[in-house]
């Protein structure tokens, strides 16, 4: 059960026990981080899930599909460290990730 670091919003940082098997948007939701809306429900229709991802674990992350990308597209705030949290699964090999919730949109 690794443990994820996410910044919200307003700059609280949250310490998240994560199950395997979770989406990344799952875990910060159910954290209590209310300000990640995730709309659609991890369907990768909404892009209200939109994370940064500290740059150490990019690579660690499963790769972006067109659909991610195409979503993010879709928000004022992408860069290069952009991610959408329901589309990463947790598993051990993500202890320590640290995220923070993008702008809002
Ligand atoms: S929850 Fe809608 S795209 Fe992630």
């Amino acid at each position: 059960m690794p443990t994820i670091l996410v910044t919200t919003r307003d700059g609280q940082e949250l310490s998240l026990e994560a199950d395997n098997g979770l989406s990344l948007m799952e875990v910060i939701r159910d954290g209590g981080a209310d300000e990640l809306l995730a709309l659609c429900g991890g369907c990768c229709s909404c892009a209200t899930c939109h994370v940064k991802v500290e740059p150490a674990f990019l690579a660690k992350l499963p790769p972006m599909s067109e659909d991610e990308s195409d979503l993010l597209d879709s928000s004022d705030h992408r860069d290069e460290t952009s991610r959408l949290s329901c589309q990463i699964t947790i598993d051990d090999g993500l202890a320590g990730l640290r995220v923070a919730i993008a702008p809002e949109d």
